[in-house]
């Protein structure tokens, strides 16, 4: 299992970015805004570090590890600005706190379907960690195909103050095939240079596709299943 880390920035550079997007007026945020990047970034940090002691236990304690592999990353300025733009909403501390929670993410590829709960249950069932939001798109996949688990989790973070400071951190739980599924849709969203017919003709297409993949991926576990039941039965 590999922890990619993308696009984690430094204080600096969080602030520097933040002055480059921000009208003079909103200003005076910066500090307050950088220093709950740094929360944001701790607490996916955290989130990260409990995600690969559990891939370890996995590892040396289970026959099958249901994690295949992990990403980590930081929302870039750019794509935050650009999120509260769609969204309507003044690029301001408050309203960063009140309405993002995807600061930081984490995305778990798992093997299997099953996998993908078996993961987010190990994560989730441990005192202190508050479930903020819970979406499951695989038991009710988006209208175009898309299927993933999100939970968005509230992370306590430890900082030299003494006080309890908490940050949000999206998880995105999804398949192998899952994940190859909404790579490509999110590529077709951002194509512009293809006329709208075929762009329909493609969205039609990966709706099929989704589906198609989903009795691929469950009758693959299937197969997994029986053949984990009848190991286990000669090793017993
Ligand atoms: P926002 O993050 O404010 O949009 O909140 P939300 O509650 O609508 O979040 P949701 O859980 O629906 O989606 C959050 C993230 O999931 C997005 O930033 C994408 O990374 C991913 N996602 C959601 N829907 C789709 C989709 O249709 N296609 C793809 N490729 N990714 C999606
Ligand atoms: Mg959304």
């Amino acid at each position: 299992m590999i922890l990619e880390k993308n696009n984690f920035p430094n204080f600096e550079e969080a602030k520097q970015e933040l002055n480059e997007i921000m009208d003079s007026e909103s200003a005076d945020n910066i500090i307050e805004i950088a220093n709950y990047f740094q929360l944001c970034q701790a607490a996916t940090n955290a989130v990260g570090a409990r995600l690969e002691n559990l891939d370890t236990d996995y590892q040396i304690n289970s026959s099958h590890n249901p994690i295949h592999h992990m990403e980590e990353r930081m929302k870039s300025m750019e794509s935050l600005s650009g999120k509260m733009k769609r969204k309507n909403l003044e690029f301001t501390y408050d309203n960063l706190v009140n309405n993002i929670y995807d600061i930081g993410g984490l995305r778990v590829i798992t093997n299997y379907p099953e996998d993908v709960y078996t993961v987010a249950n190990a994560l989730t069932s441990h005192p202190g960690i508050k479930i903020l939001k819970k979406r499951d798109y695989i038991a009710k996949p988006k209208e175009n195909g898309y299927r993933s688990l999100h939970i968005v989790l509230e992370v306590p973070v430890y900082l030299q103050d003494g006080i309890r400071h908490t940050a949000p951190v999206e998880v995105q739980i999804r398949t192998i095939g899952m994940d190859l599924w909404a790579s490509l849709e999110h590529k077709l969203k951002y194509k512009t240079n293809i006329p709208a017919e075929e762009l329909e003709q493609y969205s039609q297409q990966l709706k099929e596709n989704s589906d198609e993949l989903n009795q691929v991926e469950m009758s693959m576990e299937n197969i997994f299943t029986k053949i984990n039941q009848k190991s286990s039965l000669i090793h017993n």
